[in-house]
């Protein structure tokens, strides 16, 4: 199939600016590449995102899943995919990441993503909410106002975070701040988890976003 490309400047240690800049940033310097399921082939259009997260005639006309080749998302890194006009970004992480996550629980405002504003899949109501530890595949946005969350990666204190921050994302409207896994800390302005779309794999390295059939592997 074809490439999806263009990896988003979210890698691990990435350091963006807070604020308005660094939204600008952000959106102006993310491509995806997206291809129908399905498609003989899979043809590969640059799409790049537009600054406003209104839909795409692209994925308006036909609100299709969209396949990704992620086989070139290195541990630590996040890849940012167009579907139904919004980013979707699969964050592959690396193994202290994935066992940071057990640290959180407590701070966490839904741990278990039982709350229903954002209905998390069931495949994904687990202590990493996705299919696979190792990848986490959510919507870029915030559940509060919808900005973007900016990617905040790195471990340890930082402008805006706390001391014991262990990685993960930080809202720069109103300082709402997720971890790895999209889930929101308490005390926050954003009501919610950062939503999980429906998604399964082809195989290890290809991922449909949009689509959860039965036939889905783990
Ligand atoms: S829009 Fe994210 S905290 Fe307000």
């Amino acid at each position: 199939m074809s490439e999806a490309a263009a990896r988003s400047p979210g890698g691990m240690g990435d350091d963006i600016g807070d604020g308005g800049a660094a939204i600008d940033k952000e959106r102006r310097t993310w491509i995806a590449i997206t291809c129908g399921v399905g498609a003989v082939g899979g043809v590969a259009t640059a799409v790049p995102f537009v600054s406003s997260f209104a839909p795409s005639e692209r994925a308006r006309a036909a609100g299709a899943p969209v396949q990704v080749d992620i086989g070139g998302i290195k541990a630590g890194e996040k890849l940012t995919v167009e579907w139904r006009g919004k980013p979707v970004w699969i964050v592959r992480r690396t193994p202290e990441q994935v066992e940071a996550l057990k640290k959180n629980e407590s701070q966490l405002a839904d741990p278990r993503s039982e709350r229903k504003a954002y209905p998390t899949p069931e495949y994904a109501k687990n202590a990493y909410r996705s299919r696979k530890p190792e990848y986490f595949v959510g919507v870029g946005i915030c559940s509060h106002l919808g900005c973007s969350p900016i990617d905040r990666f790195a471990p340890g204190a930082q402008p805006s975070l706390p001391a014991d921050w262990a990685g993960g994302f930080l809202c720069p409207c109103h300082g709402s701040t997720f971890d790895l896994a999209g889930r929101v800390f308490k005390n926050k302005p954003a009501p919610d988890n950062l939503e999980v779309p429906p998604h399964m794999y082809l195989s290890d390295s290809v991922l449909v976003i949009g689509e959860d059939n039965d036939k889905a592997k783990a």
